[in-house]
């Protein structure tokens, strides 16, 4: 029996990783002019962390985990997001009275139900901002988040926000929402019945229409967080109204317990049924959850495999590439430094050489098929001349003979 990839964790090639890495250079961009830094926190921690961070109540938690016991008898468990780890490193460290802006990325994995944008290892490429109160750092990551969308062409998406308030606000809350639904519980989905006791607040991200109708008229959570978070909330959108489709969602409580204050999401209609690409917030509490001291903190972070969907290639300027051919004898050593020579002259080009004697013509197919736009053919008498035949590929291109240095002062003008 063949060996197969587990379901929900598929394999990335070359072709994949292509945008993946135009992505990723971009985001790096956007992240050096903010002045945040990358930080990486392993993959397997242990089970504990999560348990009292996303919360043992949440469904990530509950039912999407992969935990088990490793060989000294342990919990531990791979990593189901980001947040939770950074703030583990940085009680580790006693770093928790410091500021900070980190940036991460790498693989999460959930045993969700694979199906079209949910995976099991998928990736996330995230944002933390550590000891920074409610205030700036807010603007400053939606600031962000629009910078990010702006630099990778995606301009069709929604904005959520949300204010979770205080701890106070979340529980008096809870209560409300627990009294006005327990007489109506054979009307909620089954789904949703047990939340209410696990979880009541997320019975408002319920998708199902049952609930949905009896939600209607149940309290309102704005009614419950204080005069001054909701003006935030307002002011937060307000601000950025005129640069994006940015609204309030009341129903936007997030699936991960740590969160309090300000709750984003950005959902795309071009995404289908797991549309949201983005999301995070505010978790002032979390350090102390884990044990340190307090800490403020705020974040967010992007779902690669889904954002990779919206990512516009089509005005991206790719660097030129040049197939290396070489007819007749092969000189290594001297054909292997016109090459060298060539790629240290100018890193803007990539020069794709072929590693195997052949005919020109069939040289000359593999250019074509590996896409390259021109060709370096070197001959005996090429070789002895110290000159190269430069070929354009594209249609009507013609081909000259330069020296390489005619050719590196030609690469630099492309
Ligand atoms: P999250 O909303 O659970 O937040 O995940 C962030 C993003 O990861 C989602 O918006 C989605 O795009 C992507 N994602 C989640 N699950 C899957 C999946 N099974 N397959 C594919 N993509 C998925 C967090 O993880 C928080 N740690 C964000 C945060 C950072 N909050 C504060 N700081």
């Amino acid at each position: 029996m063949k060996i197969q990839s587990l379901r929900g964790m598929p394999d990335l090639f070359p072709e994949d990783l292509e945008r993946w890495h135009l992505f990723e250079s971009k985001l790096v961009k956007v992240f050096n002019s903010f002045n945040t830094h990358q930080i990486r926190v392993p993959f397997l921690e242990s089970t504990e962390l999560f348990l009292r961070s996303v919360g043992a109540a949440s469904d990530i938690v509950n039912k999407e985990l992969y935990s088990f016991l490793d060989r000294n008898e342990e919990s531990i468990c791979l990593r189901p997001e980001g947040t939770a780890g950074v703030i583990r490193a940085i009680i580790q460290k006693k770093q928790e009275q410091e500021t900070h802006k980190f940036w991460y990325q790498g693989p999460m994995f959930r045993y969700e139900r694979p199906q079209k944008g949910r995976l099991r290892q998928f990736h996330q490429i995230g944002v933390e901002y550590l000891g920074f109160e409610e205030g700036i750092s807010e603007y400053e990551l939606i600031s962000m988040v629009i910078q990010i969308n702006q630099s990778i062409g995606i301009k069709d998406y929604t904005l959520k926000v949300n204010h979770l308030g205080d701890d106070q606000a979340k529980e008096n809350f809870s209560k409300a929402l627990v009294s006005f639904l327990k007489p109506h519980i054979d009307d909620l989905h089954e789904k949703d019945q047990s939340r209410l006791n696990s979880n009541p607040m997320r019975i408002l991200d319920s998708k199902e229409q049952s609930t949905q109708i009896l939600l209607e008229g149940a309290p309102k959570f704005q009614d419950f967080i204080s005069e001054s978070s909701n003006k935030f909330l307002q002011d937060l959108t307000d601000a950025f109204k005129d640069q994006c489709n940015i609204q309030i969602d009341h129903s936007l409580v997030r699936g991960l317990d740590y969160y309090s204050g300000i709750v984003f999401e950005a959902v795309s209609e071009d995404l289908g049924a797991q549309d949201a690409f983005l999301g995070g917030g505010r978790y002032d509490n979390l350090s102390q959850q884990l044990g340190g001291k307090q800490m403020h903190a705020i974040g967010f972070a992007i779902g690669v495999e889904r954002i990779l969907e919206l990512f516009d290639t089509q005005n991206i300027k790719q660097l030129p590439k040049v197939g290396f051919i070489v007819t007749g004898e092969q000189i290594p050593k001297k054909t292997s430094k016109i090459a060298q020579d060539l790629r240290v002259a100018n890193n803007k080009i990539i020069l794709q050489t072929f590693l195997s004697n052949g005919s020109l013509k069939s040289q000359l197919r593999k250019a074509n098929k590996n896409n390259c736009n021109f060709v370096i053919i070197i001959g005996d008498t090429e070789l002895k001349n110290e000159q190269v035949i430069w070929k354009d590929l594209s249609e009507d291109g013609d081909q000259e003979l330069l020296t390489i240095q005619e050719i590196t002062d030609k690469y630099i003008n492309l």
